[in-house]
């Protein structure tokens, strides 16, 4: 039996509760966070993340499957959505299908997620006319910092503030379950929230958006490089990780590890029968 929240329910919690949404790439985290969030991103942020890339170009199908199915496997309840990575949806909506196809059918997961408003509302369309929910993303687009020369905040002018709510509208009517906002001034994260019908998801946003993301790593401080200012640092597992490996460096070279409790003692007949 599937306890998982699909997509539809998400959906459904447009106005509610806020929802609770975390990225996770490996099996050990999606089981320490699957308890407590709505919805798990395998986000094409993990080339970065883990696999140290300068950009989230460096993610590919097959990293964003593996790390998919990592997190399958590691969690029981929250909806599982799928970054689909740069380069395997943006030359047309036969290559989206195929590519979205390929995630499903390999990691069981929920939805899949990907960049672009009005210029991506063809992909959208057709990934969910064949039954695969998506999620939208818009606002900075990390995928395309590269053309824009840099991680720049969008809604600053009339323009930007009307190109943001024609993307916004137009995944809506794409079909999209839900859209990630992210890096735009608060005020348009907060209009666009109240003028469609699908839910939010802010990062560096808005508080009145309908839930919430982080990347993993910088909420629990575990992020080495820059961190964002929308990042709220929850736990500072930089120290905790460097205060373990130089306490664990000091116990080797000092001999005081392993300690008794860490070996194994062969039995009496074992030693004797093998001794001299
Ligand atoms: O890749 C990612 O982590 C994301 C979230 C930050 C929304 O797309
Ligand atoms: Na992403």
């Amino acid at each position: 039996t599937d306890i998982r929240i699909g997509a539809e329910l998400i959906r459904r919690r447009k106005g509610g509760i806020p929802l609770v949404c975390l990225t996770a790439y490996t099996y050990p985290v999606a089981r320490l966070l699957d308890p407590h969030v709505d919805l798990l991103l395998v986000g094409d942020s993990v080339a970065m993340v883990l696999h140290g890339h300068e950009t989230t170009l460096g993610a590919s199908l097959e990293m964003m499957i593996a790390h998919g199915q990592a997190v399958m496997r590691g969690s029981a309840r929250a909806c599982v959505v799928i970054d689909m990575p740069a380069g395997s949806y943006e030359d047309s909506a036969v290559q989206a299908v195929a590519s979205a196809r390929r995630i499903v059918e390999e990691t069981g997961c929920q939805a899949v997620k990907l960049e672009g408003g009005v210029d991506m509302a063809r992909q959208i369309a057709a990934i969910v006319a064949t039954g695969i929910p998506v999620m939208g993303h818009i606002g900075l687009l990390p995928q395309s910092v590269e053309k824009e020369g840099g991680y720049k905040i969008k809604g600053r002018t009339d323009e930007a503030i009307a190109a943001l709510l024609a993307d916004a509208l137009a995944v809506e009517r794409a079909g999209a379950f839900s859209v990630v906002i992210e890096g735009t001034i608060e005020a348009v994260a907060a209009d666009i929230t109240r003028r469609i019908a699908i839910p939010t998801i802010g990062i560096g946003a808005s508080p009145d958006c309908d839930g919430q993301i982080l990347v993993i790593d910088d909420m629990v401080g575990l992020t080495v490089d820059r961190v964002p200012k929308f990042v709220k640092e929850y736990a500072d597992l930089r120290s905790v990780i460097a205060h373990a490996a130089e306490r664990y460096a000091a116990e080797v070279r000092d001999r005081t590890f392993p300690g008794p409790a860490h070996v194994f003692w062969g039995s009496t007949a074992f030693s004797g029968t093998n001794g001299g």
